[in-house]
């Protein structure tokens, strides 16, 4: 491992622009369950039931009981881990330009980064269904479920439901960076949604190199991946910035 994170480091400080991806591995050691896997969220819920923007609208405060409550106070709570932390160091030696996130718990930003692209929205926002006033979660009076706007309608979480389309600003910036960067950090995700697990497939495409972080193999690693990095992102991210500061001029 030792060698794999010497040579990251050296491909990192010579990079032009560096992009990273991230999902739910990067929270795991913040108390967010993943999606899928071993405890994964996905194990206790049909997702096609609770997340899918159909089973929403047909029965919001099934969604709201089943999913949203639980996972509103994991996300009112959870802080940023050596993870994050290691990304926000990353940004301020001046090696990473911006943080492309499939997660919805605001970590990232709350640790320190300061160009995070939200691919699929943020739960610490609801939206009215029917006037789309936005209003911070942490607001929302939570003793009549589902929560109501003073319209009358329904809030929902401002996130990207399963069969809804990505916002498309993140969508078309997250592809451009995507293209345009030669060293893209994949962290934490098992790159099986789209389409955010094509942006690394647009990164290789466009001649970068692909570093992954993630205790277990996804389809990227035997297929693109050029440093695959085994481990858990809050164990590794201190390691490999540790590295990268060595190889920076002082001061
Ligand atoms: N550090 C790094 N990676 C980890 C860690 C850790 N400590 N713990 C687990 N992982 C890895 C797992 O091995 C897995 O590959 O993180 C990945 C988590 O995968 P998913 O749970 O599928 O999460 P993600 O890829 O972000 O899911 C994509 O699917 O359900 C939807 O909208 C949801 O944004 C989500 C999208």
């Amino acid at each position: 491992m030792a060698d794999l994170i010497q040579r990251t480091a050296e491909l990192l400080v010579n990079a032009r622009q560096v992009v990273a991806l991230t999902g739910a591995g990067i929270s795991v050691e913040s108390g967010i369950p993943p999606f899928r896997g071993k405890g994964g969220l996905w194990e206790k819920f049909d997702p096609m039931e609770v997340a899918h923007i159909d089973a929403f609208l047909n029965d919001p405060e099934t969604v709201w009981n089943l999913l949203i409550k639980d996972m509103k106070t994991v996300l009112d709570t959870a802080r940023p881990n050596a993870g994050h932390i290691g990304l926000v160091d990353l940004e301020r030696l001046g090696v990473l330009q911006t943080v492309i996130t499939q997660n919805v718990d605001g970590l990232h930003q709350l640790a320190g980064s300061s160009d995070v692209i939200e691919f699929h929205g943020n739960f610490a926002w609801l939206r009215c269904l029917d006037c789309s006033q936005r209003i911070k979660s942490t607001e929302v009076d939570l003793t009549r479920i589902p929560p109501h706007c003073q319209c009358g309608g329904i809030f929902r979480p401002d996130c990207v439901f399963f069969g809804e389309m990505i916002p498309h600003e993140a969508l078309v910036r997250s592809q451009q960076l995507s293209a345009a960067c030669d060293v893209m950090l994949v962290i934490g995700t098992s790159a099986t949604v789209q389409p955010a697990a094509s942006m690394p497939l647009i990164a290789k495409d466009n001649g970068a190199d692909i570093i992954e972080i993630n205790p277990e193999p996804t389809p990227l690693t035997a297929r693109i991946s050029d440093l695959p990095l085994m481990s858990a992102a809050a164990r590794l991210m201190p390691r490999l910035v540790a590295a990268v500061r060595q190889r920076l001029p002082a001061g």
